[in-house]
């Protein structure tokens, strides 16, 4: 199944995914920080919710193509644990730092406050796929007058930009900003554009098992890649397919959403049981 948004459960979507066919993961799954999605989801205690993470990573990492690669939001109160989970099986190459860029409005006294996310950027191989020239920053004019001396011209990252460090200075979602959906923890379109655009070949086939408002799908509906998601809320569900209606209004080349019985990279049901029942039965199975 490609190009479809299912609401289900991410564990049983992933196991409908074929082995070796997934050029990228981009999961921003609950931080286990007691968040409200209208479900329990983030209200785990710690030893579950780290056993539960274990348990869909160990299901998606076979996914992934041997040039393939996943990044995976978290923050400091479990990013270590899950990191060294995923050293055990894949190569880590980045811990990335989103600056939500929080505005200093008191905070804690205790301790230091919190303004970042964790993102952790892990390759299946050596071989993984990285198009640093699609997501290099141009230099400004200022900037290029500056470098103007002799040793600098002709420089290629004169030319065609910087390559993004790993700190990542980009706001949070607020009201006033017109992408926002209703959805409490919304990710910033440019974060998800740079992963998909530099992690993903075009064409390619990005897995975004918690979609939430359907970032990852925007993402990709708006750069051509095609794309799986999982969201176990009907709500987000249906604000994903109202965003995507909406984004291909905008666009040509949009790669529209399928319906969930043109199946091509999930398995096919057992006999007896059409796609559309398997994914049906899903569908209606409790939220967690
Ligand atoms: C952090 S949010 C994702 C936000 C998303 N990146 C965005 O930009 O909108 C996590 C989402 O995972 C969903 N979720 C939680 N448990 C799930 C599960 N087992 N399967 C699928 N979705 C799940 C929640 O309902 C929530 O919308």
């Amino acid at each position: 199944m490609i190009d479809a948004v299912l609401n289900i459960d991410a564990m049983q979507g992933i196991k409908q995914i074929e082995d070796n066919s997934l050029d990228l993961i981009i999961a921003d799954p609950p931080y286990g920080l007691g968040k409200d999605y209208g479900n329990d989801s983030d209200k785990r205690p710690k030893n579950e919710f780290l056993k539960w993470t274990e348990e869909w990573l160990e299901l998606i990492i076979p996914k992934l193509k041997n040039t393939g690669s996943l990044y995976i939001f978290a923050t400091w109160r479990y990013s270590p644990e899950i990191f060294v989970f995923l050293k055990q099986r894949m190569i880590m190459l980045n811990e990335i730092i989103w600056d939500r860029k929080v505005p200093s409005m008191g905070g804690s006294t205790r301790r230091y406050s919190s303004v970042h996310d964790t993102i952790g950027f892990f390759a299946k191989t050596q071989d993984h796929f990285f198009d640093i020239d699609a997501i290099r920053i141009p230099y400004d004019a200022e900037t290029k007058k500056a470098r103007s001396r002799s040793i600098f011209v002709g420089k290629k990252w004169l030319e065609v930009g910087y390559n993004p460090k790993d700190l990542w200075s980009v706001s949070r979602l607020h009201r006033i900003h017109s992408e926002r959906e209703n959805h409490p923890t919304q990710k910033p379109l440019e974060i998800i554009e740079r992963m998909v655009k530099a992690s993903c070949p075009t064409g390619g086939l990005v897995c975004d098992p918690f979609a939430g408002s359907g970032t990852t799908v925007e993402a990709c509906v708006r750069n051509e890649r095609h794309y799986i998601a999982f969201e176990i809320n009907p709500e987000y569900h249906q604000i994903i397919e109202d965003r995507i209606k909406r984004v291909c209004s905008e666009i040509d080349n949009c790669l529209p959403l399928r319906s969930e019985n043109q199946s091509q990279n999930i398995k096919h049901p057992t006999a007896g049981q059409t796609q559309a029942t398997l994914f049906e039965s899903h569908r209606t199975s409790k939220c967690v």
